[in-house]
């Protein structure tokens, strides 16, 4: 059976006995309510080390006050057992006051590649992400954490806080895993209807569209423009946004002369999804 531990104590002792053993320790940070993607983080994090560590924290500060914090799908025994088949070898599940005691008053802030974007769609979710992944880091004291693209803008800011705070672990990134219809997986996938659920599949096909458009030689404002009319007309309701950025600083780009990304956030119903793509050098 998996092993489970809830406190910080626990999982250090088990670390440190990984390390006493000369084992390397990879961590991969999730919120639950697993799916392939989130496994083949494991997968990949069985390759770069000898044990793996799988958080489920499903962390409050990084949700917005409107946001589906209380609704986010829970499923503690599912995920379990997911993980066991995937050979995690533990799995780090602390309650809200363990991550958050009485008197909790500190927050990471990382400027630049936290604004624009999801920063500016929701005020305040990456300095939760900061903050959550940096506590991770320190209890787990990883030599390895795993972090999937899907969420290219929360690895941008994972890695820029790793470097600036001088943290002794390496951030490895790894591809995004879609439906068979190119849909990105997600846990807020359940959440579509099955109407809903026939469209969103065009999201991925429209960005990878424009990113294909832009390596034609296409402009960028005008790719993007174009993306926004046919996700309207495709079904999808506002576009949060839907911009080409450089790939690692996120800055603004109006030529792809750099690796790049085109990324995007949009509702579909009550559903936000995003999804990014490559384009430019690859
Ligand atoms: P969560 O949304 O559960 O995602 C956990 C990890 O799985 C993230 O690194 C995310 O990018 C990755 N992931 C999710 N869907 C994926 C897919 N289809 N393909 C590849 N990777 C995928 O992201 C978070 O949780 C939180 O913000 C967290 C980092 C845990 C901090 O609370």
């Amino acid at each position: 059976v998996l092993d489970t531990v809830s406190t910080v104590a626990d999982l250090r002792a088990r670390v440190d006995a990984w390390r006493a053993e000369g084992l390397k320790v990879a961590l991969v940070p999730t919120m639950g309510a697993l799916h392939e993607g989130h496994l083949s983080l494991v997968r990949r994090a069985k390759m770069l080390a000898d044990r793996v560590v799988v958080s489920i924290f499903v962390n409050p500060t990084q949700f917005g006050p409107n946001e589906d914090f209380s609704r986010y799908p829970r499923q503690l025994e599912q995920d379990r057992f997911k993980l066991g088949m995937a050979g995690t070898h533990l799995v780090y599940a602390p309650t809200v006051d363990e991550m958050y005691p009485q008197g909790f008053a500190t927050k990471v802030v990382v400027s630049g590649v936290s604004s624009g974007l999801c920063g500016d769609a929701r005020p305040g979710h990456f300095e939760g992400v900061a903050t959550v992944v940096t506590k991770l880091l320190n209890q787990g004291r990883p030599d390895v954490a795993v972090f999937g693209e899907k969420d290219w803008q929360q690895l941008q800011v994972i890695r820029r806080l790793a470097r600036d705070l001088d943290l002794p672990v390496r951030i490895e990134g790894a591809a995004v895993v879609r439906e068979m219809d190119g849909l990105a997986m997600s846990s807020r996938n359940a959440y579509l209807s099955d109407a809903e659920r026939a469209i969103a599949n065009y999201l991925y096909k429209t960005l990878k569209r424009i990113a294909d458009d832009i390596d034609a030689g296409k402009d960028v404002g005008h790719a993007c423009a174009w993306g926004i009319s046919e996700l309207g007309r495709l079904g999808f309701g506002p576009v949060d946004y839907l911009e080409v950025r450089d790939a690692e600083t996120l800055e603004p780009v109006d030529a792809v002369t750099r690796p790049a990304r085109v990324l995007c956030a949009v509702f579909l119903g009550k559903t936000r999804l995003i999804d990014n793509v490559a384009a430019g050098v690859k």
